[in-house]
């Protein structure tokens, strides 16, 4: 850890963060789901200061053609920062790190979508960070997760993504900005939150066993919270209410006019109406 490092006060004398949120805290996550027309399914997620747009295509026939599977579809993932999404502004296009995220989590996906009901297509996720503030890849997955549900794409089941690590000798949940910078541990992860089951996981940084348990036992509480989220988000974008489905009903047929009979009064035999 450098001068500056030590310099950054990450945890204050009552065991608050810089951010006021206790070490098991989360930062505000918001979902929306079906926000695209074009894709075939689309999310955004506010997470902290993260913004995410992910869309979906397919699964539709795989391009280029030689990366086609005869027994399977690909899930291709392209994770993307804007250029306006960082302080500095960042260099337009793929690199290292992008490259990497969009391989996890291409892995990810790949080990719960469906992938054997559809040979030869592939499974298209765009994932644009808009804004960026630490933990860009798990908002990412969760964007990506429900934007694939909203797409149809059948599925074991969402896939959330959350972070822990540890600031100032502490083991924190959902790292900020400062604390991805100056702490010493980030660990980011995605879980299947019905099995359990992990499908990334990576690690920046060193944490003891004992602390390393922490942190996954903070993100896989977090994540059921954002899996609630998550099929709200979903809930919500398919939940009609009262007022749309009139609008969208046809209009009901005016009442057909009632045959007209003769009706004898038998008190009143010279009365017919
Ligand atoms: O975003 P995530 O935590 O998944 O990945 P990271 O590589 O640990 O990056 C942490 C944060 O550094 C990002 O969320 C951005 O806020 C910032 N960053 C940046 O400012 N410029 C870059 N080229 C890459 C990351």
């Amino acid at each position: 850890m450098g001068d500056t490092e030590k310099k950054v006060k990450l945890i204050d004398s009552d065991g608050r963060r810089n951010d006021g949120r206790m070490p098991h805290e989360l930062r505000p996550v918001k979902i929306e789901a079906g926000v695209l027309h074009r894709a075939d399914g689309s999310a955004y997620v506010e997470w902290g200061g993260n913004k995410v747009l992910a869309a979906v295509y397919g699964p539709r026939e795989a391009h280029p053609r030689h990366l086609q599977k005869p027994t399977r579809a690909l899930v291709q993932c392209r994770y993307n920062m804007a250029p306006f999404s960082v302080s500095d502004r960042k260099r337009p296009g793929p690199d290292r790190r992008s490259n990497e995220i969009s391989k996890v989590i291409s892995e990810a996906f790949s080990s719960v979508i469906f992938l054997e009901q559809f040979p030869r297509t592939s499974v298209d996720v765009y994932m644009e960070v808009l804004q960026a503030e630490a933990g860009t890849r798990c908002a990412a997955i969760t964007a990506a997760s429900v934007a694939i549900a909203d797409a149809g794409v059948p599925m074991r089941d969402l896939v959330v993504g959350c972070a822990s690590g540890k600031v100032g000798g502490v083991v924190c949940l959902d790292l900020n900005k400062d604390e991805d910078n100056f702490g010493e541990a980030d660990v980011p992860m995605a879980v299947v939150p019905r099995t359990g089951e992990i499908v990334l996981l990576q690690m920046d940084g060193h944490l003891k066993p004992e602390e390393f348990d922490q942190a996954m036992a903070y993100s896989l509480k977090a994540a059921e919270q954002i899996n609630e989220l998550q099929k709200d988000a979903l809930r919500r974008r398919y939940s009609v209410s009262l007022d749309e489905f009139r609008a969208v009903q046809p209009p009901a047929p005016e009442p057909e006019e009632e045959p007209k009979y003769d009706v004898y009064h038998e008190d009143q035999p010279g009365v017919v109406e």
